[in-house]
């Protein structure tokens, strides 16, 4: 019904990926929405040792025997204390077979993947990376416009030039982000011609989404008017909603904080402890702008059925008359 070289590949249901989210993708969002027929990463980053990912993993495993992926972030990182390369041995290691890096270009670690059998997904923001990773036997490339939460690239193009423009010179199949929220969003991707979707901020306001109830209630409040680009400065830009805590980002990035002096302020441990505490105050919180189409809390399962449902209706729709 929805076949796409992105459920193929990855063995899913449906081409519908919930976005890696830092310390939120954990086996508790990470299962329902495999069970649900979708594909979601657990994050290697939030893990500093071996053991406790490889009990993530397990605790994934013992809650859905659908395939599942993790991410391993090739961003500049200011507290890693393991190496992109330890952890993707670690994904080796752990048996799961899809591998999700996002950030800089994964050339340096494409044989070590290759090797270790992954399927691998690189997620990029501009169409000249795609293009790169697209020659380096990368199984999928996924791309995310300006409207994305987390991290789109300086040059703010909006994925609906971003789909298109990398489609056009890619040959793999693509992965489309930035935006997506619903099954009229999915159908357009697919009729640009991508595989399927990337869906983070959405996937947040679900049921089962490890994050404070306030925040939530938050991400339903919040109109998409209501983010903002912080750590431009740093050449690392990230969406986040507009909150007291990325308001005082912004006003120190305008006075030219250096990195030190933003560091306490960007901090994902700090981001992510305020999401469980439901304050936001400091930190950030990514979030894109697709934030103003969420108006309610469903579970993942409801999610996804109503987002296919969506899409079969969008696509009887398109075939009539206008
Ligand atoms: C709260 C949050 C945390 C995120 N953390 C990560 C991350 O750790 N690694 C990553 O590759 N992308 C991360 N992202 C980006 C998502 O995986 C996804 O690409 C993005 O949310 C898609 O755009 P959308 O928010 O418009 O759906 C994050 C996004 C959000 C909203």
């Amino acid at each position: 019904m929805l076949q796409t070289k992105m459920t193929e590949i990855l063995g899913i249901k449906y081409p519908i990926q919930c976005g890696t989210m830092q310390a939120i993708s954990m086996a508790e969002l990470v299962a329902p929405v495999a069970n649900a027929g979708g594909f979601c990463c657990l994050p290697a980053a939030a893990f500093q040792t071996k053991q406790d990912f490889m009990n993530e993993v397990k605790k994934t495993r013992d809650m859905t025997d659908k395939p599942f992926g993790v991410n391993v972030g090739l961003f500049p990182e200011m507290t890693a204390t393991v190496t992109a390369e330890e952890r993707i041995d670690w994904v080796i290691e752990s048996g799961v077979k899809i591998l999700e890096t996002a950030g800089r270009s994964p050339a340096p670690h494409r044989e070590q993947i290759a090797k270790g059998g992954l399927t691998h997904i690189h997620k990029c923001a501009r169409v000249r990376d795609a293009v790169k990773v697209d020659g380096l036997g990368v199984d999928l490339v996924s791309i995310v416009g300006t409207e994305c939460g987390g991290h789109p690239s300086m040059e703010e193009v909006t994925t609906l030039v971003l789909i298109p423009a990398t489609l056009d010179r890619i040959n793999k199949p693509l992965i489309a982000g930035g935006g997506f929220a619903d099954g009229k969003g999915l159908m357009a991707a697919l009729a640009f011609g991508a595989a399927g979707v990337n869906m983070g901020t959405r996937f947040m306001a679900t049921q089962e989404c490890p994050i404070h109830p306030d925040f939530k209630k938050k991400l339903v409040e919040t109109p998409e008017t209501e983010t903002v680009l912080v750590m431009k400065t740093l050449m690392n830009p990230s969406r986040v909603l507009r909150t007291p805590g990325s308001e005082k980002i912004l006003e120190l990035e305008a006075k030219g904080a250096s990195l030190e002096e933003l560091a306490p302020h960007i901090s994902g441990r700090i981001s992510a402890g305020g999401g469980k505490e439901g304050t936001f105050d400091k930190g950030m919180y990514p979030g894109g702008q697709v934030v103003g189409r969420i108006h309610d809390i469903p579970t993942v399962a409801e999610l996804m059925e109503r987002i296919v449902n969506e899409a079969m209706e969008a696509k009887k729709k398109a075939g009539r008359p206008f």
